[in-house]
């Protein structure tokens, strides 16, 4: 068998898998039937009835937010050389020795260093290698990931849940050299909120649909990876976070572009208004170590699900990082608070959940004082996600109110997972919130990405969404099939030189037998 052939014949061997690899890889969310959950209208008829599940055929939500938990790009911090940038230090020990005594000296110092050349600077560099091509891999494919999913399931919106970065200790060098990589590499396209949108004074408000800008935008939430939890958040992260994403605590509205809706009331068009409020959760919880932050944060959440409401038929979509307490065992993460020790400052160390207070602050302000408005909570942090229901009873008990031994809890929040609380969702003498922990884009996690609809109930006169998750797989499955095809390129290539180069080399039998032929 000639060289060629045996290359030539390994590359067919290998081409199927790589080409249905490939073709997986690049069109997952085909192969996985992912879309945006359609948008369900209630049917007309059927809605004042009791059983009003029927519902009319689907179509495309106006509204479509493509959302990524934690992709936590790690940098310089991981690698086994961090501090220490010489790779190969017994090699430059044996130098110097050379240059000080002469040749003479390289057996003696080659016998003392050789072994440590070996065994430690060796395997130390292979490891610094290895993770500078693991990171190099991670952000492309995480990059991969965002690109097929906005260029498959065509979002109107795309949101990164917090910890963008691995890590709030880094220094400001090595955030600027990550965030590059955020917005070169892993988020390529995309752009940040202009400054236009975060810092007008009262709310903006757009047409929903208006500017296809937003598609490209990315509206990043500050993590605790980013700008640290409230006993280590101080002014300078939050600033450099502010300049190289968006502000960590703003707001959007987004109005209805369909004149057919009709106030019943006033009968005049209604514009329903879908609200975008992006919140700093890591300092809401107390004792922070900057106050005036934690002030902004608490007196943000006041102004928006407090004072500064909407009218009653809009809904809020809540973006942050933290996730809301619920007790032990609904999720992966339980609640947890640890805080620093008293001379570091006693600040929130480390947080789970939000605490109960803090949570219940946001579920009441999102159901608004009528207790019927509508929205839901987007979120990151546990990298398993969750997907949950919180539910309260609708109307106050006045007389549970007046009567100073009715137990209190018969008015508080109560979490079930979302799957198993369908009973809760359609119990009308109850309202709710739904909180997804939207699991994490990292590899480890299978590469996930969130997708919530939401869309205008006209018979419902309210705003529905529905929430859905893809997922690549994990990063071994992207390696391996780019590292497949690499070999069939490479074998392919090689095959054909080799056939080059033996064509040049041989001419001459061809003629030979074309002569024995005609004899
Ligand atoms: C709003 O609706 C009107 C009428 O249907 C349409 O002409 C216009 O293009 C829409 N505007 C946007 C921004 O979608
Ligand atoms: C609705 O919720 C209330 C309060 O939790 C409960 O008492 C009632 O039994 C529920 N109704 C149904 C039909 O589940």
């Amino acid at each position: 068998m000639r060289t060629s052939d045996l290359f030539l014949a390994l590359c067919r061997f290998f081409l199927p898998p790589a080409l249905i690899g490939t073709v997986y890889i690049y069109l997952y969310p085909f192969f996985q039937q992912c879309s945006f959950p359609e948008a369900r209208h209630t049917e007309a008829a059927c809605y004042f009835s009791d059983n009003a599940k029927a519902a009319v055929p689907g179509e495309v939500a106006p509204f479509r937010l493509l959302a990524f938990g934690d992709p936590q790009l790690e940098g310089d911090t991981s690698l086994p050389e961090h501090g220490n940038t010489e790779l190969f230090p017994s090699w430059r020990r044996i130098w110097d020795d050379v240059e000080q005594h002469g040749l003479s000296a390289l057996t003696t110092s080659f016998n003392s260093e050789g072994k440590r050349l070996l065994m430690e600077d060796v395997p130390k560099a292979f490891r610094t290698y290895h993770k500078k091509l693991d990171l190099w891999g991670n952000d492309l494919y995480l990059a991969h990931i965002y690109r097929t999913m906005s260029w498959y399931t065509n979002p109107t919106h795309v949101a990164v849940l917090g910890d963008l970065l691995g890590s709030q200790w880094i220094s400001d060098d090595e955030f600027a050299h990550r965030s590059n990589r955020f917005w070169k590499t892993v988020f390529r396209g995309g752009e940040k909120v202009p400054w236009v949108v975060t810092d007008v004074g009262a709310s903006r408000a757009e047409i929903l649909g208006a500017d296809a800008k937003w598609k490209k935008t990315i509206i990043s939430v500050a993590g605790n990876h980013d700008i640290g939890y409230a006993g280590d958040i101080d002014e300078h992260r939050i600033e450099r976070f502010e300049e190289t994403y968006n502000r960590v605590s703003w707001e959007v509205r987004f109005a209805l572009n369909d004149t057919t809706t009709i106030d019943p009331t006033s009968l005049q068009p209604s514009f329903p208004e879908l609200r975008l409020v992006i919140l700093n959760s890591m300092n809401l919880d107390t004792p922070a170590a900057a106050w005036d932050p934690h002030q902004e944060s608490v007196d943000f959440l006041n102004q928006k699900l407090y004072h500064e409401l909407p009218p009653a038929d809009s809904a809020t979509i809540l973006l942050t990082h933290i996730p809301l307490h619920k007790e032990a065992g609904i999720c992966v993460d339980e609640p947890f608070i640890d805080y620093l020790p008293e001379h570091h400052g006693g600040g929130i160390k480390e947080q789970n959940h939000l605490s109960e207070d803090v949570s219940e602050r946001i579920l009441d302000g999102m159901i608004g004082p009528e207790r019927t408005r509508k929205g839901v909570i987007l979120n990151g942090h546990d990298h398993a996600g969750c997907d949950v229901y919180h539910s309260k009873k609708k109307e106050l008990d006045l007389d549970a109110l007046q009567d100073e031994h009715a137990p209190l809890w018969e008015d508080k929040w109560d979490a079930a997972h979302y799957a198993s609380a369908q009973r809760q969702v359609l119990n009308r003498t109850l309202t709710g919130v739904r909180e997804v922990t939207v699991r994490s884009m990292m590899g480890d996690f299978g590469g996930n990405a969130g997708l919530l609809s939401a869309w205008w109930d006209r018979e419902a006169r309210e705003w529905k969404f529905d929430y859905d998750s893809c997922m690549l797989g994990v990063q071994h499955i992207w390696w391996a099939v780019h590292v497949v095809d690499l070999v069939v390129l490479g074998l392919g290539i090689a095959g054909l030189l080799f056939k080059g180069i033996e064509g040049l080399s041989r001419p001459q039998p061809q003629r030979t037998m074309k002569l024995e032929k005609k004899q």
